[in-house]
């Protein structure tokens, strides 16, 4: 037997950093995603293979895999399969193959896809039927070992896709079943982002100590930039749901300025933010942790290309990609005919 699942990769449109103090933000999904297959490995070892990040064949007894040091590229894999066993048993011999149409390199949320499309895929293996929020629970405690930090904001895009309200819970639980964060689904099919990639790779969780740093120090000035964050996103909602894009713009380079007081974005995605909004963009802001990764602008179809040129011309690279995708899905294709996979953007496999 074997199982292939998908997940997709995710951009930040508002209320990063507050989200990991219990605020919501607004997350939507995006068409570039992982795709994961799980299958039976006869030598009773576990192999993990992530081609795309220079893993041919990582293997590991099961008893050690929760101990063993595996390369970067499979060590979302690893802790997941960690994680799967400890709650809830695995038979020795599996072999765990990835794909992707996600760079790890843009900070599109590529960890998130590939653990929710393992979880996933490793509970159809076992015929589990595992229900979402339990996905979602094993997907963060994972994520967490390996982090230490997160909001799984960025998993519950890759879970449910399209667009989405996300309040984390306040208090890590040991009990899976009341790990159930606040999650509302946005009625909406398509926004009109252009996303910009700023040429550095950002460090999440060293972004996200050193907002804690900042709390510490002025916990009342964070703590309020936090509660206006938390208010954007409010803002943004209704904005959202009423496709008024003008008023979104807004409140994304309002939120700008916060995440700039915060000290996480750098001199690259301020100057391509103030490119975007002098091209008429409605409004830019960078997308996730800051530090470098990408920023997203928002504009009307006239002034499209202007702001694209205008990124492009100040050293950003734009990223094509659509938003609102589809969530984890069950893939019915064998690896053998991949060409035939409903979705074009499927990578090849040999
Ligand atoms: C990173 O993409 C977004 C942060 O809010 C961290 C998190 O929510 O896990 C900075």
């Amino acid at each position: 037997m074997r199982v292939t699942t998908s997940a997709p990769g995710k951009l930040m449109l508002l209320g990063e950093h507050a989200v990991v103090y219990g605020h919501p933000c607004l997350v939507t999904a995006i068409d570039r995603r992982v795709w994961v297959t799980v299958k039976r490995a006869t030598d009773g070892l576990v192999h993990l293979s992530a081609p795309a990040l220079g893993v041919g064949d990582w293997s590991v007894p099961m008893a050690r895999v929760c101990t063993a040091d595996s390369p970067r590229g499979v060590r979302f894999l690893r802790a997941v399969v960690c994680c799967m066993a400890r709650c809830h048993g695995l038979a020795d011999g599996l072999r765990i193959e990835t794909r992707s149409s996600l760079s790890d390199e843009l900070g599109l949320g590529s960890s998130a896809a590939v653990t929710i499309a393992a979880v996933t895929a490793l509970s159809e293996f076992m015929a589990l039927e595992l229900p979402s929020d339990i996905l979602f629970a094993l997907g963060l405690k994972a994520v967490q070992s390996i982090q230490g930090v997160g909001s799984g904001f960025d998993l519950a895009a890759s879970l449910y896709g399209g667009t989405l309200q996300f309040r984390p819970l306040r208090e890590a639980t040991r009990n899976l079943r009341r790990c159930r964060p606040d999650i509302t689904p946005l009625a909406t099919d398509h926004l009109p982002l252009i996303v910009g990639y700023s040429g550095t790779k950002a460090d999440t969780a060293s972004l996200v100590r050193h907002v804690a740093r900042r709390r510490e120090r002025q916990p009342a000035l964070t703590g309020e930039i936090f509660n206006s964050m938390a208010r954007l996103v409010e803002e943004g909602r209704g904005a959202l749901e009423a496709q008024d894009w003008e008023r979104l713009g807004q409140a994304m380079s309002l939120n700008q300025s916060l995440l700039d007081a915060l000290g996480v974005s750098t001199p690259k995605l301020a100057q391509l933010v103030s490119v975007a909004e002098e091209a008429g963009a409605y409004g830019a802001k960078l997308s996730g942790a800051g530090g470098g990764d990408c920023m997203v602008a928002l504009a009307s179809d006239e002034r499209r290309d202007e702001v694209r040129r205008a990124i492009e011309g100040a050293g950003g690279r734009v990223i094509p990609l659509q938003t609102a995708a589809t969530g984890v899905r069950r893939e019915d294709i064998q690896w053998t005919c991949i060409l035939k996979s409903a979705d074009p953007s499927a990578p090849a496999v040999r």
